[in-house]
C-alpha cells in the first residue's frame, strides 16, 4: 500500500523565524504518530534552519533547483547546495514556475534528471489550465507534461519521482477539483506510467493532489483510490489547518 504523503508548499511566504515557529507548533502537536509521511517546502533561505527541527522521517523539500552542477548562474541554487543543508526532496515544474517564470518542459526535464541523479526525490507538478479543461483536453495536457517531464528517465530513477496533479484553475482560488475529477486524472496518470514504465512502478507511484486543499476537503479527496496525498499551499501556512489536514482520517 502507498503510505499517504502530505507536503506544505510555503511558496514565497514566511521569514525564517516565522517558518521555525510554524514547524515547531506542528511537530509539537504530535503529528509524528500519524500514519502519514509529511514535510515542508520552505523558501531556500529557511531550509537549513528548519532542518534543525526535523528528523529523518520528515520531508524537507526545496521549491526549485537549477540543472547545472555549479557555475556562473546568478540567482540559481544547485542540487548539491540543497542537499548540503539537509533537503531530501525538490518540487519541480510547479505551475507558478511554468507560467510566471516561463519554465519549459525541456528545462523541467533537465532539472528532473539532475535531481534524481543527485539522489533527491522529485515532486513533479503537472496540471491543466481552465481553458484546457473547457476544451476537453485536460488529460492530454497533463499526460504530455508528464511524458516530457520524465523523458529519458530510467526505471530506477522513476522510482524517485512523485507526481503532483495541480489543476492550475484550482491553485489559490478556493476552487477544488471534485473528488471524481481528481480521481479520474490520477487514474489516467497511473495508467500512463504503467504503459511508459511498468505496472509495478505505476503501483508504487505516489500521486498527490494540489489546489485549494483545506481541512474541509482533504478527507473526501483522500478517500479516492488513486489520491495518495496532497501538496498544500495556503492552508500549510497555519499550524492549526495543516495539522487538521495531516489528521485527515480522523
Ligand atoms: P493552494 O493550496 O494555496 O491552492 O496552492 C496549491 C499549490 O500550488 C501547492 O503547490
Amino acid at each position: 500500500m502507498r503510505k499517504p504523503l502530505i507536503i506544505g508548499n510555503w511558496k514565497m511566504n514566511l521569514t525564517v523565524s516565522e517558518g521555525v515557529n510554524l514547524v515547531k507548533s506542528i511537530i509539537d502537536s504530535g503529528v509524528d504518530q500519524l500514519k502519514v509521511d509529511y514535510g515542508f517546502a520552505p523558501p531556500f533561505v529557511a531550509l537549513s534552519e528548519i532542518k534543525k527541527y526535523l528528523n529523518d522521517s520528515h520531508i524537507l523539500a526545496a521549491q526549485n533547483i537549477y540543472f547545472e552542477d555549479s557555475g556562473a548562474y546568478t540567482g540559481e541554487v544547485s542540487a548539491d547546495m540543497i542537499l548540503s543543508v539537509g533537503a531530501n526532496y525538490v518540487i519541480l515544474g510547479h505551475s507558478e514556475r511554468r507560467h510566471i517564470f516561463k519554465e519549459s518542459d525541456e528545462v523541467i526535464n533537465k532539472k528532473v534528471h539532475q535531481a534524481v541523479k543527485k539522489g533527491l526525490t522529485v515532486v513533479l507538478c503537472v496540471g491543466e489550465l481552465l481553458e484546457d479543461r473547457e476544451a476537453g483536453c485536460e488529460t492530454e495536457t497533463v499526460l504530455r507534461q508528464i511524458a516530457l517531464g520524465v523523458k529519458d528517465l530510467g526505471p530506477d530513477h522513476m522510482k524517485r519521482v512523485v507526481i503532483a496533479y495541480e489543476p492550475v484553475w484550482a491553485i489559490g482560488t478556493g476552487k477544488t477539483a471534485s473528488k471524481d475529477d481528481a480521481e479520474a486524472m490520477h487514474r489516467a496518470i497511473r495508467g500512463f506510467i504503467s504503459k511508459l514504465y511498468s505496472e509495478n512502478i505505476a503501483k508504487d507511484l505516489k500521486i498527490l493532489y494540489g489546489g485549494s486543499v483545506k481541512p474541509e476537503n482533504i478527507k473526501d479527496l483522500m478517500s479516492a483510490e488513486n489520491i495518495d496525498g496532497a501538496l498544500v499551499g495556503g492552508a500549510s501556512l497555519n499550524a492549526e489547518s495543516f495539522v487538521k489536514i495531516l489528521k485527515f482520517y480522523e
